[in-house]
């Protein structure tokens, strides 16, 4: 980039979607990484395409209000946190900003008061992460901002403290244990303990247990499980709702969180998920809690949705929570064609999200009731569940 751009300065007008600062300076749109609505700064810009500047601040020449010191020595390189400049109540506000956003932009909805449950803790959250290993630098931490370089880290403010002691204990593991094709590790913790996959020497993929609303889930680090445990119950409680009656689908089910409270308030329940470890616990949850009216299918939902086995006659309620690309446009005409007379939307992209309300908004569903919770403090990333009824 040539000096005149180094010597660019905007305001930041506001956060969106993606997280990044707005900025209009001479007819183009910078996005810059890292800002807080109200900032007045130097930019560099790193890339450009057409009218579009995505952008790096160099120098702070007002700072936001909204703007705190980043507590983590790796914020900035580390590609984990991209909110920590943010003081908490501006990470609420810009998450309620960037759905209400979403929504309005892609799916022409207009929501105006968009609740965001607060996350109980804002740091030593994180009950689930994925590690990275790169064997040659010998480092292991997470991917640097932008890039697939490994950034080391010592320390990670957002772990829970069971987490923060295996990333040590990895860590400190020699070189010569660790083998050398190991590029992720997945952890996660339970109430009994740490589970690691893949295992390796001393490390194990252990079963874990978890209580959830007054039912015992088991899993591994092999299987999803949701990131920050403290909201669950909140989560559990207002994706269901009051919900009863004859046939539920459990879409993108995992390892049954849904599944399990479901089948105590519906006659019979369909859970699907692609992963086979997941629905083996799934199954295993299930039989826990002594439920036998719901069943567990190992399937993609797009190939289950085109199938003809295993289908109710009729369906009164669908909860899904995808994957953060979302429902497959096949899934999406599924359940129209299903017609239930409520869904329960549970998503980590507001985007995709979006994109699929619009679809089901012209398939003659309207919204209920949305709700966003911080599952993710410290990230731009935010869940929201959304109820559609017919
Ligand atoms: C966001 S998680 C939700 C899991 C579960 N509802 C929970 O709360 O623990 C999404 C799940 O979808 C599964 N998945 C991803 N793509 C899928 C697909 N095309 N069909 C079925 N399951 C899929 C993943 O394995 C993961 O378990």
């Amino acid at each position: 980039m040539t000096n005149v751009r180094e010597q660019l300065v905007v305001s930041i007008e506001r956060i969106l979607p993606g997280g990044v600062g707005l900025a209009h300076l001479d007819g183009k749109t910078a996005f810059v990484s890292l800002a807080a609505a109200g900032d007045r700064v130097r930019i560099r810009v790193d890339r450009e395409k057409g009218n579009l500047l995505y952008a790096s601040i160099v120098e702070i020449i007002e700072s936001s209000p909204d703007r705190i010191e980043p507590p983590c020595p790796y914020f900035g390189r580390c590609g984990g946190c991209d909110f920590q400049q943010l003081n908490y109540t501006a990470q609420l506000s810009a998450k309620a900003y960037i759905i209400r956003d979403c929504l309005h932009r892609i799916a022409g909805l207009d929501i105006p008061d968009i609740t965001i449950v607060p996350s109980p803790s804002e740091w030593q959250y994180r009950a689930r992460a994925t590690w990275q290993l790169d064997s040659s630098e010998q480092t292991l931490g997470y991917y640097e901002r932008s890039s697939r370089n490994v950034c080391d880290v010592a320390q990670c403010a957002v772990l829970v403290p069971p987490l923060q002691s295996t990333l040590e204990q990895v860590r400190n593991t020699g070189a010569e244990v660790v083998p050398s094709d190991l590029k992720h590790l997945d952890a996660v913790i339970g109430d009994n303990g740490v589970s690691l996959a893949p295992a390796f020497d001393g490390f194990h993929t252990r079963e874990l247990t978890l209580r959830v609303k007054d039912e015992n889930y088991t899993y591994n680090a092999e299987a999803f499980f949701q990131v920050n445990q403290q909201l669950l119950d909140q989560i559990v409680d207002f994706a269901l709702l009051d919900a009863t009656g004859g046939a539920a689908l459990d879409l993108y089910c995992g390892v049954g969180l849904f599944t399990v409270p479901l089948a105590r308030s519906f006659k019979n329940v369909i859970g699907v998920e692609a992963n086979p470890v997941a629905t083996r616990f799934a199954r295993r949850n299930l039989q826990h809690a002594q439920l036998s009216n719901a069943q567990i299918v190992t399937a993609t939902v797009t190939d289950w949705m085109r199938s003809t086995k295993n289908k109710p006659s009729t369906v009164d309620f669908v909860l899904l929570d995808p994957p953060r690309a979302g429902a497959e446009s096949a899934v999406i005409k599924g359940i129209l064609d299903a017609r239930p007379s409520r869904i329960s939307y549970v998503s980590c992209d507001p985007a995709t999200l979006a994109r699929d309300l619009k679809k089901l908004i012209a398939g003659g569903f309207r919204v209920e009731a949305l709700k966003g919770f911080d599952m993710f403090p410290q990230t731009h990333h935010v869940e929201t569940i959304v109820h559609l009824v017919l």
